[in-house]
């Protein structure tokens, strides 16, 4: 584990609203993005690379012997973001983490539990690094090693949401933005503008449901899931092209697209806005955000964002602190086992290496050694040899896996009752 490298920009580190000029524009194009991975992997020779962006964080973790010191850092995001000048990133060093060896592995499994996470128990983290896990697997990115972490770091994450109550009430970051946003008290027959349709607004426009709210007009870019969503609210469907010939008028503008730069500009605001002169809501969840900070400036607006939802974020970790204690002890004991996994599967494949050489003997005593003599046997003695020659092969081979299986459990046991 000691070539583990994990570096992150999270909540933590960093503000959320600067988090999204990390990420680098390829990110909405899955075959940009691996290529633009590759080049990185190959470029700085990691063994094997995760890499996830989620609206509070942008991780990699890799696999490589030489440290991540400053200068790599830097080096690593001018070629995660080509054309934009060194001097621009900067700032990079100062909000990013750096973590090494078996602290990456605790760092992914806390992540996975949402113990890293803005909103603590949100369990919309796990699909998020599952599906960041998936993408670089198909992509070949990561190997065997990031396999078994995965491998744990999932079911550890279950694990916590059935074994503590740190998901109650299905908590996250956008049901926070829209208890923050019931605090502008919209009325119940409020219109609802909602540019983009990913699972993300998708949940806005259920939780708002939930509440009483009915009335949504959805904008994508494609047709096709806008006016999927819309059948579901019985609301109306556009395409992100017709949103600056919309005159209609809203209350709540609900904003969540993963374009690399803000769909409403002022200008389009200000075409959808018309004369309208009362103080609108806008609830803006996209990463880089999906409204440009003129809007904000130039208008009378509420506006919701995810890096205000800090306060909101910090009651509901108060009100689950215990809960984050039982799953911070969850995640130790898991770490241990991923220890010993790692050390079993270090075992097997140094004996991985042993049934080719068994074999290796085998064909030299028969086609070697002992060939002369075979040749002078009768048909009937010649197979019963390569029987039993083809038996003892397999019996060799499944010998030392036994043993050093057993080596490794009691070497495992020895250290347990250690810490007893
Ligand atoms: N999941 C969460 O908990 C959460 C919470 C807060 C914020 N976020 C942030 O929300 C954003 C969207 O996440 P999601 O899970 O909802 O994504 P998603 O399900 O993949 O949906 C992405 C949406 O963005 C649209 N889109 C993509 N590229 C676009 C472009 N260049 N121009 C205009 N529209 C574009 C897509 O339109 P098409 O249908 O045409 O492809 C789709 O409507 C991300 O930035 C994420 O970090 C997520």
């Amino acid at each position: 584990m000691k070539n583990f490298r994990l570096l992150t920009i999270t909540h933590k580190t960093a503000n959320i609203n600067h988090i999204g000029q990390y990420i680098p524009t390829v990110n909405s194009d899955p075959k940009a993005l691996a290529t633009r991975l590759h080049q990185i992997k190959e470029h700085f020779q990691m063994e094997e690379l995760l890499y996830m962006a989620t609206c509070n964080r942008l991780t990699f973790f890799f696999i490589r012997e030489e440290p991540s010191t400053e200068n790599f850092v830097l080096d690593l995001f001018s070629r995660l973001h080509p054309g934009i000048p060194i001097h621009c990133l900067g700032g990079v060093q100062d909000v990013i983490a750096r973590y090494n060896g078996v602290d990456c592995v605790r760092h992914l499994f806390e992540v996975a539990a949402s113990l890293d996470s803005l909103v603590v128990g949100e369990r919309e983290i796990l699909r998020q690094i599952r599906e960041a896990y998936e993408f670089c697997q198909q992509e070949k990115l990561s190997g065997d090693q990031i396999r078994l972490i995965m491998k744990m770091a999932i079911p550890t994450a279950k694990e916590v949401y059935t074994r503590t109550k740190i998901g109650e009430n299905n908590v996250s970051v956008v049901s926070l933005a829209v208890l923050q946003m019931l605090q502008h008290e919209p009325p119940k027959d409020a219109k609802f503008l909602v540019i983009g349709a990913g699972q993300t607004n998708a949940l806005v426009i259920k939780l708002l449901g939930n509440k009483g709210y009915s009335n949504f007009t959805i904008f994508n870019r494609s047709l096709k899931k806008a006016t999927y969503l819309a059948s579901q609210v019985n609301g109306k469907a556009y395409t992100l092209d017709q949103l600056s010939e919309y005159q209609q008028p809203f209350d709540v503008l609900i904003c969540c697209t993963r374009a690399d730069r803000p769909t409403i500009t002022d200008e389009v605001y200000q075409q959808i806005i018309g004369k309208d002169t009362q103080t609108k809501i806008i609830v803006d969840l996209g990463v880089p955000g999906d409204v440009h900070p003129k809007v904000v400036q130039n208008n009378e607006v509420h506006y919701v964002e995810i890096e205000s939802l800090r306060r909101l974020a910090e009651e509901n970790l108060a009100r689950r602190m215990n809960e984050v204690e039982a799953a911070s002890e969850i995640v130790g004991e898991r770490i241990e086992e991923f220890r010993q996994n790692v050390r079993q599967r270090r075992v097997e494949r140094a004996l991985a290496t042993i049934p080719s050489k068994v074999k290796g003997v085998s064909d030299r005593a028969l086609n070697g050694v002992f060939k002369k003599e075979i040749q002078s046997l009768d048909p009937t003695s010649k197979e019963l040899l390569e029987r039993v020659v083809s038996y003892m092969e397999k019996k060799y081979i499944s010998i030392p896996m036994m043993v050093a299986r057993e080596v490794v459990e009691e070497e495992l046991n020895r250290e347990k009752e250690e810490k007893k």
